[in-house]
């Protein structure tokens, strides 16, 4: 993977939020959902992004496709820096890069039947012509395992699973270059979750694409993820090939979401550092503390980690750590 092409490249990517008060809107806070966030994805990857509930994963994914204006940073898509562009002209760049979003049900217009929200994109983009789009939404049933005489129907109509797969297809339409599946299967039965997951990998086998995976849920990235970045509060703490991340893991944070997943495999529990629980809740990202952004959870700390901040290093050939102990 090292040695092919970068698609995209983010360089010291934040995204800010105000926090207002009041009849007039005066600004009391600021949320730092992502800050100083770096990484590359190699055109045919997966690379996944992990982390508690609140890290920036979301908020990461969002920006970086450029749904949301970056605070700060450069996102370099396939040579061209498009965290400055202009809503108009960003329209070339949006249909190469889409989103599959969180919530399948909340993602689909309920009052919208499949092959209109399908064809949606097709026509804001103006693409074809009525009967063109409507081909082209059969194509795409087709592709995410749908029967085309779904199309006429309303989401409610669909289960959950079957949802998610015309949001797939939604997103795929204008066949983009990158997509960003944001928990792709976290909101559905753990019987089809194994199902929407191989239909993930074949299309991308098939397409070529490159995916900007989000997920808590460590198997899921263990099973599909080329590279992961571990997130805490904004910052990414931890950047590794995943193979080499589940082998050897550095930073304290990630040991600790490590050991908390389940073995299935019993050759694996020595791999997996015993049991680590964290005491107390992830600070808000509108009161990072001082110094390391994990120093008041770390179990390993120092004196030096609660006046300074640690800066992502690399440790050995791909693999980055954000802590003075490692
Ligand atoms: N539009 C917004 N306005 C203000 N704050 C926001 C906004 N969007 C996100 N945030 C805040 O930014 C932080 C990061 O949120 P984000 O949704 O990116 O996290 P996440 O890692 O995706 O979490 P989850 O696993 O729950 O989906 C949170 O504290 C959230 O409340
Ligand atoms: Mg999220």
């Amino acid at each position: 993977m090292n040695n092919s092409k970068i698609l995209m490249e983010v360089r010291g990517l934040k995204k800010h939020f105000p926090i207002t008060a009041g009849l007039f809107s005066r600004q009391v806070g600021l949320v730092k959902a992502v800050d100083d966030v770096s990484f590359s994805i190699h055109a045919g990857e997966t690379f996944a992004l992990v982390g508690e509930s609140g890290s920036g994963k979301t908020t990461v994914g969002r920006t970086v496709i450029r749904i949301l204006p970056p605070t700060a940073g450069d996102i370099i898509f396939e040579g061209t820096n498009i965290a400055p562009l202009s809503e108009e002209t960003l329209k070339p760049w949006r249909r190469q890069m889409q989103m599959v979003f969180q919530d399948p049900a909340a993602a689909l217009n309920p009052r919208r039947r499949v092959v209109d929200s399908i064809a949606a994109p097709l026509e804001i983009h103006n693409v074809g012509t009525t009967r063109e789009r409507l081909q082209r939404v059969r194509e795409l049933l087709d592709l995410v395992e749908i029967p085309t005489q779904y199309m006429y129907r309303y989401p409610h109509a669909l289960s959950g699973g079957q949802k998610q797969r015309v949001c797939i297809a939604r997103a795929l339409a204008l066949s983009p270059k990158l997509v960003v599946q944001d928990e792709p299967t976290s909101a559905l039965d753990v019987s089809v979750q194994a199902k929407i997951l191989t239909l993930l990998i074949e299309l991308q086998n098939r397409l070529g694409l490159t995916y900007l995976l989000i997920s808590h849920d460590l198997s899921v990235v263990k099973a599909v993820a080329n590279r992961v970045a571990v997130m805490y509060l904004g910052k990414i703490v931890e950047m590794a090939p995943t193979d080499q991340l589940f082998a050897r893991t550095l930073h304290p944070y990630t040991r600790a979401l490590l050991s908390a997943v389940p073995v299935i495999i019993p050759e694996e529990q020595a791999m997996i550092p015993e049991e680590i629980i964290l005491e107390g809740e992830i600070p808000s990202p509108s009161r990072v503390p001082p110094g390391c952004v994990f120093q008041t959870r770390c179990y390993v700390k120092v004196a030096r980690c609660a006046q300074e901040e640690p800066p992502l290093r690399e440790v050995s050939p791909g693999d980055w750590v954000r802590c003075f102990l490692v």
